[in-house]
């Protein structure tokens, strides 16, 4: 450089000095002070000392003298200021300065004009320190940016040549030349910015000039890339997946989806919401726009539905938009109680279905995982059933034992189910089952036996007893139904007797009934239900007939019928106490009503007989005397006890003699002596049946000891009994047949009176009755006589309380059928 700026001088001097006239020189600028631009003295043909005193000084019409002066000792010109090219010429290509020399003596002005070389002293600079640009990352590839240019005070080859770029990925520097002649440059987009990779770029422009040395100047390029929205929000996760427990809490945080959008601002402003969901999601979840939470807005059952799936989108600001697919597991709880449920169920059970008969079928079903779930089942309280279990969950309720409806007539089956979770849940269920009937239990009557005691002349269709009998079976198996058993009481159809009220079991008398006639009888009663087939059972009702004092007194002797004539003979010497006559009576009735008793009423000389009170027994109170009156009257009244009292009374004539001739009154007794032959007849026969009668009795009595199983053939004998006083009915017995060897036969005996009617009857035999119970028709039903013939009469002579003698009770009383002769008193 320095070889060339000298030739540069050289030539420029050369040129200078060839000028005539004017004198020109050329002269670089930016000279230091005193710097020689040329030898003027010289160029204008003086020398030094001439130019000296002609006194040679510059003068310049613009001011511009102060940059050169003269050396006056050397005669050239110098420097006198720095020249500044720039300032004084701009930018124009040449410059020059012009000044003129004026010399005296002569006077002479010769100009000057100095060509001002330019030297490279500025460097390029650029306007602004930073050259800002903005540029959308959407901007594509070739895009121009035109960039401000540099400047350079200098000229020519020494102003801006040219620029350059620091490298860089994305721009390139295109150089392009004014109409002016003047450089500048644009940036190239050589490859798209993305703002998301690099938001700030920041390049070096510099601009160089050619000068020498060369000078450049740089700027600083700072491009800051706009967003655009070229960027899709994207999920934190490619998917979200979320196990969620059923029954949550509403506003559960589920999940939280979250997606980021590289852009910024509204284009990186991401907001979510579901997508294609049906409506049965979007009542339970609710996604939050903006957080991203998906959150539980309604009740989650895992039974319904177990898994749910969901889109949520994501979309920028300006709707760009992503998706994510998000699965929401729902874990079960054991939230659900097993259910049970009847499937079928009999209305009724019989009670007599054997061990494991089948009544229902039951289900259970547990909702919680999908019914996996182990359910345990079981009938609670002790009731006989039991569940069999079947196929799958299915359950048979079977009987476990034998049913009585009469004791547990239903049944509330309480079924429990539990399930195997933690804790267990469990439910139960009562079904009702009733035991339906069967005609299993007969009628029972409430005591083993009924006795029932009627008194005699009872009206016709009172009751007698009431009889009950009880069945527990239902309805018409347990209604029951009465009635008597056919039978014959002393060969009567029971009908006669007794009737039943089939309803009520109310047994009432058909007639009125005669303890004198018979004193009890049995009745079977038959209790029937109206079950098909009906059961039954029977009693048997002892009916005992208890006596009234309905019959008065009767005297067997004396007498007392027309036969006033009737003596007995007292012997003179009879003394005090002797027994001189008996009266005997009896009465039909039983018990108190025949105790009877005897008195005096009446009598001829009063303290000189007395008479038993019981016994009816006539003593002497004292010992006759020949001054008694010969014939004595008595009339003594029997009375029964009952009550009230019934009497009858009779008269005793007694004739104190010791000699039946000894009495011419006798006649006038009007006492017919074939009577008295009769009598006299009579009473052989009399006491010459008794005898027969006795031994008869004592053989039978040994014949029983050693035969005691047929007892009934023991008696058989003759009983006296007055045919008046048989009973109305007496005469009913008829040819029914139930009494087949049935024979009376009337033996006459008295006192001496042919219109005695003493009947003594040898009544049937005992043995052709069957039994006791079956005496049919009897008209003289005497149960303590017909005991008497099968036990020990001793026991039942007692209960003839006056007996005396306990053979002739038996004959007159027991013997008999007509029993109104029992009790006797002798
Ligand atoms: C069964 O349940 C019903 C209704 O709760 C009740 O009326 C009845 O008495 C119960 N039966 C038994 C045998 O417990
Ligand atoms: C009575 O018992 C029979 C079986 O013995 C039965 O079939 C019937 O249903 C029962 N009647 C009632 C009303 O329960
Ligand atoms: C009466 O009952 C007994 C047993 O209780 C029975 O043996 C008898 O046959 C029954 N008689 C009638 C007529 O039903």
């Amino acid at each position: 450089m320095g070889c060339k700026k000298i030739i540069f001088f050289v030539i420029c001097f050369i040129v200078v000095n060839t000028v005539f006239g004017d004198v020109s020189y050329s002269v670089l600028e930016e000279l230091k002070r005193g710097s020689v631009v040329g030898n003027l003295a010289k160029d204008i043909g003086l020398d030094a000392k001439t130019l000296l005193s002609r006194k040679g000084r510059l003068n310049a019409d613009d001011g511009n003298e102060r940059y050169f002066e003269i050396d006056r000792n050397a005669g050239t010109l110098i420097v006198g200021d720095i020249i500044d090219r720039e300032e004084i010429c701009g930018s124009k290509p040449s410059c020059s300065l012009k000044t003129q020399l004026v010399l005296e003596k002569p006077l002479e002005i010769r100009s000057i004009s100095v060509q001002i070389q330019d030297i490279n002293d500025n460097a390029p600079q650029f306007p602004t320190d930073q050259i800002n640009l903005e540029i959308r990352e959407s901007a594509i590839k070739g895009t121009l940016f035109l960039l401000s240019e540099a400047h350079d005070a200098d000229v020519l080859q020494n102003t801006v040549q040219g620029y350059s770029l620091e490298k860089n990925d994305h721009f390139t520097l295109q150089i392009r030349t004014n109409s002016d002649g003047m450089k500048y440059s644009e940036l190239v987009l050589e490859k798209e910015l993305d703002r998301e990779q690099q938001q700030k770029h920041y390049l070096l422009l510099t601009a160089y000039d050619n000068g020498a040395p060369q000078k450049s100047g740089t700027v600083l390029i700072h491009i800051n890339v706009l967003d655009a929205n070229d960027n899709v929000p994207v999920f934190s996760q490619p998917m979200y997946k979320a196990e969620l427990l059923e029954n949550c809490p509403l506003d559960t945080v589920v999940v939280t989806v979250s997606a980021t959008d590289a852009d910024e601002g509204v284009n990186g402003e991401v907001t979510y919401e579901l997508s294609r969901v049906p409506d049965k999601v979007a009542r339970l979840f609710s996604l939050d726009k903006i957080s991203g939470e998906i959150k539980t807005i309604g009740p989650i059952d895992f039974e319904s539905e177990s898994v749910y799936e969901m889109r949520v989108q994501a979309k920028d600001g300006l709707g760009l938009a992503s998706n994510v697919k998000v699965i929401i597991d729902i874990l079960d709880a054991n939230d659900n109680a097993p259910t049970i449920v009847v499937q079928s169920l009999n209305e009724a059970v019989a009670e007599n279905s054997p061990a494991g008969t089948e009544v229902g079928i039951i289900n259970v079903q547990d909702k919680d995982s999908h019914g996996k779930q182990q359910v345990l089942c079981s009938i609670q309280g002790n009731v006989p059933f039991k569940l069999n279990p079947s196929i799958k969950n299915y359950y048979s309720i079977v009987t476990t034992g034998q049913l009585d409806r009469e004791i547990v007539a239903d049944y509330n089956i309480t079924i429990t189910a539990v399930d195997d979770g933690t804790p267990p849940l469990s439910s139960s269920k009562t079904i009702h089952l009733s035991v339906s009937d069967v005609n299993d239990n007969p009628p029972v009557f409430e005591e083993q036996s009924y006795s029932a005691y009627v008194s005699e002349n009872n009206k016709p269709g009172s009751s007698v007893c009431s009889v009950t009998a009880r069945d527990p079976d239902w309805r018409q198996n347990g209604t029951v139904f009465y009635s008597l058993l056919p039978s014959e009481v002393n060969g009567v159809p029971l009908s006669s007797y007794l009737s039943i009220n089939g309803d009520t079991g109310v047994i009432h008398a058909v007639r009125a009934f005669d303890y004198e006639q018979f004193r009890s009888f049995k009745v079977q009663v038959v209790a029937r239900d109206n079950g098909s087939p009906p059961l039954s059972s029977n009693v048997t009702v002892s009916v005992f007939i208890t006596d009234e004092n309905d019959n008065s007194p009767q005297i067997l002797y004396p007498t007392p019928e027309g036969n006033s004539f009737m003596t007995e003979m007292v012997p003179k010497a009879a003394l005090s106490g002797s027994l001189l006559s008996k009266v005997i009576a009896v009465d039909a009735d039983s018990g108190q009503n025949a105790w009877l008793s005897y008195q005096i009423v009446k009598s001829t000389d009063p303290g000189l007989f007395t008479i038993g009170v019981h016994s009816g027994e006539i003593r002497a109170q004292r010992d006759i005397s020949d001054s008694d009156s010969m014939k004595q009257n008595l009339v003594i009244s029997v009375k029964d006890n009952g009550q009230p009292s019934l009497s009858t009374t009779c008269a005793v004539y007694l004739l104190i003699s010791d000699n039946l001739a000894e009495v011419p009154e006798l006649k006038d007794m009007s006492y017919e002596e074939n009577n008295s032959k009769l009598t006299s007849y009579l009473i052989i026969a009399l006491v010459s049946v008794s005898t027969f009668f006795l031994t008869f009795i004592i053989l039978i009595i040994a014949v029983r000891l050693c035969h005691r199983r047929k007892p009934r053939l023991l008696f058989d004998g003759a009983v006296a009994i007055p045919s008046a006083y048989l009973p109305p009915n007496y005469a009913d017995v008829d040819g029914t047949g139930t009494l087949r060897s049935t024979y009376n036969y009337d033996a006459y005996m008295t006192t001496g009176s042919r219109t005695s009617d003493f009947k003594f009857v040898t009544s049937y035999n005992d043995n052709t009755l069957p039994s006791g119970a079956t005496l049919k028709r009897s008209p003289g039903d005497n149960s303590e006589c017909l005991n008497f013939t099968s036990l020990d009469f001793t026991e039942n002579a007692s209960k003839c309380s006056t007996l005396v003698n306990k053979y002739l009770f038996y004959t007159l009383c027991c013997k008999q059928p007509n029993t109104n002769l029992c009790p006797l008193h002798f």
